[in-house]
């Protein structure tokens, strides 16, 4: 009889999710654990904008990393659906990046050369999306930038995991890890030791404690991300409409997700009255009529953010059997496809299919050396 391999993942939000999901695919014997329940942090907070083009403003490996996921989202998700019935509403229409002011436009154009796309003129983006305001300088489409409803796709994964056996644990911290003979094969629980080939730490904003346990210091900082819904009458643009600073997503329901503030003030995830105020003030520019729409909520997530923006991938040298997925920071939608592919080829022991050197947690101390 062969043994299977076992493997536990910290951390229960869309990247852990998705790691555990491709890990049960591969055959290992997966426990997912959570300190709380699962996606209830910035997976669920998040506004599921599939932006690999939106969100990333330089050319190189990470942007490249981005639309290889993106082109990973639609089988994924159908697959998902195919599995569990439940649709994470892959939605297949593009993002209006608009430019209100001359500083944003700058930044823009700065793009075109490495971006893919052209200018398009103020005409041009109104003939798009014929409600944005007439104050909009110009800007670009990014077809290819579509999205999914966070609230859907972690339901849809929640239910893949139970269908492929993964053992869910909510509730259930993970107080350190255990080394034996030189490896991490395992966490400490409230409840007593759990032992695993392979350890796997996703867990956001707060894994940092848990591999400084392991001897790893990452520094990793939530940045709280404030956002609201309203009602319109009727869907006032079919694309995703997004400015410096804000984006307002038209979902199926017929409600505009509208979000973000970007702050860094620890753990607090109180949705604030300024916050929400400077985030409307923006949409409104960009969308006049949003001022009509009733108002429905507002909530908020902690993305969690690392020093160079980039996400921490990739084994640990000194700790054999830990594996890091985590800092995706304002893309971790966008990247749980392709994390949770490169995660499932380092813990078979294949060479992953993308260099991640620009992601190694090593990098933390290189930098400090
Ligand atoms: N990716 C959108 C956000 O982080 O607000």
């Amino acid at each position: 009889m062969t043994v299977r391999e076992s493997a536990i993942v910290v951390g229960g939000g869309i990247i852990g999710c998705s790691i555990a999901y491709e890990l049960t695919k591969r055959g290992f014997a997966v426990t997912l654990l959570d300190k709380g329940g699962l996606n209830e942090e910035a997976s669920t907070a998040a506004a599921g904008m599939l932006g690999a083009h939106v969100e990333i403003h330089h050319d190189g490996p990470f942007y490249e990393l981005c639309k290889e996921s993106q082109r990973m989202y639609r089988p994924w998700t159908e697959e998902l659906y195919e599995l569990t019935g439940i649709s994470p509403q892959y939605t297949p229409e593009g993002i209006v990046r608009a430019a209100l002011t001359e500083d944003d436009e700058l930044e823009l154009r700065g793009r075109l050369p490495w971006i893919g796309c052209s200018w398009l003129s103020a005409d041009e983006i109104r003939a798009l999306e014929p409600a944005l305001s007439p104050n909009v300088r110009g800007g670009l489409y990014f077809e290819s930038d579509h999205q999914i409803h966070p609230l859907h796709l972690a339901r849809s994964l929640q239910a893949a995991l139970q269908l492929s056996g993964c053992r869910v644990m909510p509730w259930m911290p993970a107080l350190g890890v255990i080394r034996e003979n030189g490896r991490v094969c395992g966490v400490r629980c409230p409840q007593g030791p759990l032992y695993a080939d392979r350890v796997i730490v996703t867990a956001g904003a707060w894994g940092g404690e848990l591999l400084e346990g392991a001897g790893l210091k990452l520094p990793l900082f939530p940045v709280k991300g404030q956002c609201f819904a309203v009602r319109p009458a009727s869907l006032p643009i079919r694309k995703t409409a997004f400015t410096q600073g804000c984006y307002i997503i038209p979902r199926q329901d017929g409600t505009l997700t509208i979000g973000a503030t970007q702050l860094e003030v620890g753990f607090d995830k109180q949705p604030t009255a300024a916050g929400i105020a400077a985030v409307y003030a923006k949409a409104e520019a960009l969308l006049p009529c949003v001022k009509e729409a009733a108002f429905l909520k507002t909530w908020a997530g902690l993305r969690p953010g690392t020093p160079d923006g980039l996400p921490y991938i990739g084994g640990v040298a000194g700790a054999p059997g830990l594996i890091v997925a985590t800092g995706h920071y304002r893309n971790g939608i966008l990247l749980a496809p392709v994390t949770a592919k490169l995660i499932g080829q380092l813990a078979s022991g294949e060479t992953p299919s993308t260099d991640l050197a620009p992601y190694t947690p090593e990098r933390v101390h290189a930098a400090q050396a």
